[in-house]
């Protein structure tokens, strides 16, 4: 028996990184397909693919994270820190909502004018707000963001707390505000769908949610392999997510503790992959990065270097196994 557990933990020791390790913030909708092919798709043991909280900022620390999940917005920020970054797969793409109380008398996009919007602060949610405000017509200077941090003014469930945005919402303190899901949903329960106008455009901004690894994990034979059958696999459990949307439900409600009804309402604005890796992607890439390069403060980086950010080589040898 000692012997057998000797074994094991030699074996352990002899392949670090033995299990995938995979990090994804575990509040969000996006991320609950990761946790579905762990349960589901491998048996326990050793190899099967370890979660953890984090993202993709997980990549450069010292954790052994593997895959790392979040949006396009934090994938290109890291990216111009991390040149070695690469984007493998998108998982879902995201029609974020911009919700706006009618006592505010807005009707329209442009009815936005000298209105307190209210976003979180360096995150996909900001790049939606600026962006679509862009589109309608309006300039930075002509609306004020009322910038808060996720943490605190996040709201997944209710009752949603005094310093969240659907409750700022509710007391006027601000007069909309847009993120992603659950926070819009919530704020049009409990404002009324009656009293606020809800806006979207996934052509102007989608979240486009992805998995993220580096050139050097790719280029290791063994680590690329299980990546490879993760990402399979993955692609395997997205086939439930959009065919049989009423068995899986139940599974995103109790992973992420939020009511299987608001998960139901907000489904249809999640397209679940696989999301093109192609001459598509890069397009958005390039004019998020305008955005985000200038939000940011440096040097927008170029076509060619988000080319190379965009590593469709895995999904192929998934294709092939
Ligand atoms: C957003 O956050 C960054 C980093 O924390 C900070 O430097 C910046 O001042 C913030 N901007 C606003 C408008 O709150
Ligand atoms: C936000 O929460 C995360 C963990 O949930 C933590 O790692 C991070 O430091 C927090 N950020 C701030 C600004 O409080
Ligand atoms: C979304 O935005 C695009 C680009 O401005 C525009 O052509 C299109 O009509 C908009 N779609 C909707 C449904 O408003
Ligand atoms: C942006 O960067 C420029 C050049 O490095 C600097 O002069 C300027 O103060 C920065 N602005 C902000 C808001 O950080
Ligand atoms: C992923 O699923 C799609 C169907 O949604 C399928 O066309 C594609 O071949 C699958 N890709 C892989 C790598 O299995």
């Amino acid at each position: 028996m000692c012997l057998l557990l000797l074994g094991v933990l030699a074996a352990l020791l002899s392949h670090p990184g033995a299990a995938l390790k995979i990090a994804a913030n575990l509040n969000w909708i996006e991320h609950t397909p990761l946790p579905f092919t762990i349960n589901n798709l491998y048996a326990a043991g050793p190899d099967r693919p370890i979660l953890v909280d984090g993202g993709v900022i997980s990549l450069s620390d010292t954790s052994d994270t593997i895959i790392g999940a979040n949006s396009e917005t934090q994938g290109l920020k890291q990216y111009a820190l991390h040149k070695n970054y690469r984007l493998i797969y998108v998982l879902v793409e995201v029609t974020y909502r911009l919700v706006a109380s009618r006592a505010s008398n807005i009707q329209k996009l442009p009815d936005l004018k000298g209105k307190k919007i209210g976003t979180f602060n360096g995150t996909s949610a900001e790049v939606f707000v600026r962006a679509l405000l862009s589109d309608a017509g309006l300039e930075e200077g002509d609306y004020t963001l009322v910038n808060t941090l996720v943490n605190g003014s996040m709201c997944m469930r209710a009752p949603c707390g005094s310093g969240t945005l659907p409750a700022m919402l509710k007391r006027r303190e601000i007069d909309a505000f847009g993120c992603w899901e659950t926070a819009p949903e919530l704020a049009i329960e409990d404002i009324g769908g009656a009293e606020v106008s809800v806006f979207q455009n996934a052509t102007v901004f989608r979240e486009i949610f992805s998995l993220y690894a580096t050139a050097e994990t790719l280029g290791d034979t063994e680590k690329r392999a299980q990546i490879v059958r993760y990402i399979k696999s993955v692609n395997e459990t997205l086939e439930l997510f959009k065919k049989t949307p009423d068995n899986i439900l139940p599974f995103v409600s109790e992973t992420i503790n939020v009511p299987e009804t608001v998960i139901g309402k907000v489904w249809e604005n999640h397209v679940w992959g696989p999301g093109t890796l192609g001459k598509e992607l890069i397009d958005f890439l390039v004019v998020e990065e305008k955005y985000l390069s200038k939000m940011d403060n440096r040097t927008a980086m170029s076509r060619v270097d988000l080319e190379k950010f965009v590593d469709a080589s895995v999904y192929e040898e998934a294709l092939r196994l």
